[in-house]
């Protein structure tokens, strides 16, 4: 019989923009024993992990709780749930996970318009908005922070927007939440979709989510009970029902809910993770992981361009979290990728569609940001690039970096 080995994966330094290290603490809550679902010190566990969703989300929402799978998981049953087949969906597209907004769009059934900014910038809000006031849509969805690009959309005018002409705003903050600030309430975001494996360090496997009652008063009229939970006859929907059972968002509220109308059966341990994960975050106060976020940032980019490194996309929509560099001309990317992980056990991501070999992106997020890990890779970088034949500017990058260390300025 073929045996096979224990399992002992090798200790990485992982700044990609996600999946990223996992804090210890995490790791460590996912190792208690499970406990049934419906154990009042399980839902006890639930419901703390809602009140600290909502201090994440920055909202008073009711409703702020994770669905079980992985980001998209999040950002199809937001979806799903509030765009009834035929309803109008504009979608403002900067990069590749606006296209995943798209398509998830097309397969609820939506009318869906789009519009695109070039790769490597964000939208003027008042494009986004002129494009909401012509085509009228129920719903608009767009991404905060773009992971492909590197960039963030300001959102807040187009929040008010939305409100003004009564559509509905989703916005996916999987890269963003956690890391740089994402104001669910003041911002009028109706519905937002958060990620684990980014800036909150747990690993993949769950989607925070939040919406408001404007959101719930759509899904509420899309509502159906489970076949072999009702008592007596179905309820008649006002919409077409949701077409997922899995995504249902009225269900899940209700499995939520004091009523914990059964529905899946929950992941404890995941829920032990996110509910450490959320500790973490709100022990270390929002605020300061944002400044701790931008100062690492500072330190890394300061490092890539004394190196000799140039950074890629406009400067102004630069997401925090989130560093493109340009690869050199003549220098196999994939090449110094290799290396970098093989050699000196540091991942660092590529990108996507017509990114593709051009640039390569540092991700500095949740416990990955660290001066440890921003120090390491700059000096593993540039011996890699010695290697490879590109004339850095030899011992510059760390310097400049251990400078912006030392003066401590946040
Ligand atoms: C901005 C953004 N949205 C959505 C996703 C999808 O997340 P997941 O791979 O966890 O489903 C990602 C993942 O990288 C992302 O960066």
């Amino acid at each position: 019989m073929k045996r096979y080995e224990d399992l002992s994966p090798s200790l990485r330094c992982i700044m990609t923009p996600g999946p990223v290290e996992v804090d210890p603490r995490v790791l460590r809550a996912m190792s208690y024993p499970v406990l049934g679902q419906f154990d009042p010190e399980f839902t006890e566990l639930m419901n703390e992990t809602m009140e600290m969703l909502r201090g994440l989300f920055a909202t008073s929402n009711k409703w702020a709780y994770p669905v079980d799978g992985t980001s998209r998981s999040g950002i199809e049953a937001v979806m799903v749930s509030l765009i009834a087949p035929g309803d109008r969906v504009l979608i403002p597209v900067f990069g590749r996970f606006g296209h995943l907004l798209h398509e998830i769009a097309e397969r609820c059934g939506a009318e869906v318009f789009t519009i695109e900014q070039t790769w490597g910038s964000v939208f003027p809000p008042e494009e986004v908005i002129a494009a909401i006031r012509s085509f009228k849509p129920d719903v608009v969805a767009m991404v905060h922070g773009e992971t492909s690009t590197g960039r963030v959309q300001p959102l807040a005018e187009i929040g008010r927007a939305c409100r003004e002409q009564e559509a509905l705003l989703i916005v996916d903050a999987v890269a963003t939440i956690g890391g740089v600030p994402v104001e669910t309430d003041a911002w009028m975001l109706d519905a937002v979709v958060g990620g684990t494996q980014k800036c909150l360090s747990i690993p993949s496997g769950m989607a925070p989510i939040t919406y408001n009652d404007r959101a719930e008063a759509k899904l509420l009229k899309r509502k159906q009970v489970e076949r072999g939970l009702r008592s007596g006859a179905g309820t008649a929907s006002e919409l077409p029902v949701v077409r997922s059972n899995y995504f249902d968002l009225g269900m899940l509220q209700d499995y939520w809910s004091p009523r914990r109308l059964n529905h899946h059966t929950e992941m404890t341990s995941m829920l032990y993770a996110l509910r450490e994960g959320l500790r973490l975050v709100l022990e270390e106060g929002l605020e300061a992981r944002h400044d701790r976020h931008r100062f690492h940032e500072r330190a890394l980019i300061a490092g890539l361009t004394a190196m000799g490194l140039e950074l890629y996309g406009d400067a102004e929509s630069k997401l925090t979290v989130v560093t493109c560099v340009r690869i050199p001309a003549g220098i196999d990317g994939e090449s110094v990728r290799s290396m970098l992980l093989g050699r000196f056990g540091i991942e660092i991501a590529s990108s996507f569609g017509p990114l593709q070999g051009l640039i390569w992106r540092i991700g500095t997020m949740g416990f990955s940001c660290r001066e440890n890990n921003v120090l390491r890779l700059l000096g593993a970088l540039e011996a890699v690039l010695v290697r490879h034949g590109y004339a850095v500017a030899a011992g510059e990058g760390v310097q400049a970096a251990l400078d912006v260390y030392e003066s401590n300025v946040r």
